[in-house]
C-alpha cells in the first residue's frame, strides 16, 4: 500500500428494518471483497451487527454472523434500555475505525439516521449524508423535489395520515383515485424498500385492501399510475463528480418486480440495456440530475421505467444503499463498467475520503 497504515473499515450491517436479511447478504458480499488479496494490503474489515431489535454486536460475533455461525433468530432482545443501561455502544469497540461503511437498507438506516449517528464520531463515510439518505428514502418527498424539477415521473396522489376507517374518508381516496388516475395503479408506502407494502390494484375493490397495507408500514402513502414497463437501473458513484455506468435491465417472469421476484426467482439481468444511445444518454443525464437535486453522493442507485408503448423514460426511485448481494444489479453494473467488486469497494471508500 502507497504509505501509511492499512484503513479500517466498519461495516455495519443487519439493523431494525424489514430488509434485514437483505442487508446481511450484502454484507457478505462486502466483507469478503474487503478481505481479497488485493485489498488485504490496504483494509482491515470490523464488522459490525446490528440485531433486529436495534442492539449492536461487538465484531467478533458480528463476523461469525457473516460467517453463518450463528443463527439470527437466536439472538434475543438485550433490553439494555429496561437494564437503566443507556450506553448502547458498551461493549462495542470501533474506536480504531477509520471509514464506516453503513449497508442498511430501509429503516433507521439507509433514512438517514445511521448517517446522522456516525457523523458524532467524525469519521468519513461511504455513501452520502442525513438530506441525501432520508430523502432517497422517503418516497413523497423524493417525488415532490423531482416534479419541481420537472423530471419525468408517472402521474401519483399523496396520502398522509387518512383515517381509512372512515367510511367518508374511504370514499374520499376512491373517488380521487379513480377521477385522476387509471388502473392498475400501485399503492406504496412512502418509506419502506424491496417492494415490501406494495401491491398492483387493477380495480376499484382491491383499493382499500392495499391503503390499509401499505399503511402499516407508513400513513404516509403514495398512489402511482401503473404502466407496462422495462425495469431499467443505473448506478452512480462519486462526490463532487459523479458517475454512471453502464445501463442494466432486469427481466422477471412475475408480473411486477415483487419481493419474491427481487430476491428468489432467477431474474435476467441484460447490461447493457438494448437501448438506444440517445435514450442512454439521456437516462444517465437524468440519473445525475436527480441524485445532485437530492444531495446525493458516494454511491447510489437509480432506477427507471420505460413505458414499452412509448419508450418514454419515467424516473422511480433512488436507493442511497443500494443492495450487494449476489442478485444485485449495483456490483454488476459496475463490474460491466469495469470495476470489479473488489476495485470497487475500494473506489468507494477513497470517495469517501477525497482521493
Ligand atoms: N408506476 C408503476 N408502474 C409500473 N410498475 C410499477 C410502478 N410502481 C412500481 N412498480 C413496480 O413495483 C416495483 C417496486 O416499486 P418501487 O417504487 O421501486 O419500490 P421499492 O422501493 O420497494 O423498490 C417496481 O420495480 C415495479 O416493478
Ligand atoms: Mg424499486
Amino acid at each position: 500500500m502507497i504509505g501509511g497504515k492499512k484503513k479500517c473499515i466498519g461495516l455495519i450491517f443487519g439493523g431494525e428494518s424489514n430488509e434485514h436479511e437483505v442487508s446481511i447478504s450484502s454484507a457478505k458480499t462486502v466483507f469478503k471483497a474487503f478481505n481479497s488479496e488485493i485489498n488485504k494490503q490496504r483494509f482491515t474489515v470490523k464488522p459490525f451487527y446490528i440485531s433486529k431489535f436495534g442492539d449492536w454486536l461487538e465484531s467478533g460475533l458480528s463476523e461469525q454472523i457473516l460467517f453463518d455461525e450463528i443463527e439470527i433468530n437466536s439472538i434475543k432482545k438485550q433490553g439494555i434500555f429496561n437494564q437503566e443501561k443507556f450506553n448502547f455502544l458498551e461493549g462495542i469497540e470501533f474506536q480504531n475505525v477509520d471509514v464506516w461503511f453503513p449497508l442498511l437498507h430501509g429503516f433507521n438506516g439507509e433514512d438517514g439516521s445511521i448517517h446522522g449517528f456516525l457523523q458524532f464520531t467524525k469519521k468519513p463515510l461511504v455513501g452520502c449524508g442525513i438530506i441525501g439518505s432520508a430523502l432517497g428514502m422517503d418516497k413523497i418527498l423524493m417525488k415532490t423535489i423531482f416534479s419541481n424539477l420537472k423530471l419525468p415521473q408517472v402521474n401519483y396522489l399523496v396520502f398522509q395520515n387518512e383515517n381509512l376507517k372512515d367510511k367518508e374518508v374511504q370514499n374520499k381516496l376512491t373517488n380521487e383515485i379513480l377521477k385522476k388516475l387509471n388502473f392498475p395503479v400501485f399503492v406504496k408506502p412512502s418509506n419502506s424498500g424491496s417492494s415490501l407494502g406494495i401491491s398492483k390494484v387493477v380495480n376499484e375493490s382491491e383499493l382499500l385492501p392495499a391503503l390499509e397495507k401499505a399503511k402499516g408500514i407508513d400513513p404516509r402513502i403514495l398512489v402511482e399510475e401503473g404502466l407496462d414497463v422495462r425495469e431499467i437501473e443505473c448506478g452512480i458513484i462519486g462526490k463532487s463528480k459523479l458517475l454512471t455506468s453502464e445501463i442494466g435491465e432486469v427481466k422477471y417472469e412475475s408480473d411486477w418486480y415483487d419481493y419474491d421476484s427481487k430476491y428468489y426467482s432467477n431474474n435476467k439481468i441484460k447490461i447493457p440495456a438494448e437501448i438506444d444511445p440517445k435514450t442512454t444518454k439521456e437516462i444517465k443525464e437524468i440519473a445525475i440530475k436527480s441524485c445532485r437535486a437530492l444531495n446525493i453522493f458516494g454511491f447510489a442507485r437509480v432506477d427507471f421505467f420505460l413505458e414499452k408503448s412509448s419508450s418514454k423514460i419515467f424516473l422511480n426511485e433512488i436507493n442511497t444503499i443500494p443492495g450487494f448481494t449476489k442478485n444485485s444489479m449495483f456490483p454488476m453494473l459496475w463490474e460491466a463498467s469495469g470495476l470489479k467488486i473488489e476495485q470497487l469497494v475500494a473506489k468507494l471508500v477513497d470517495i469517501s475520503l477525497d482521493l
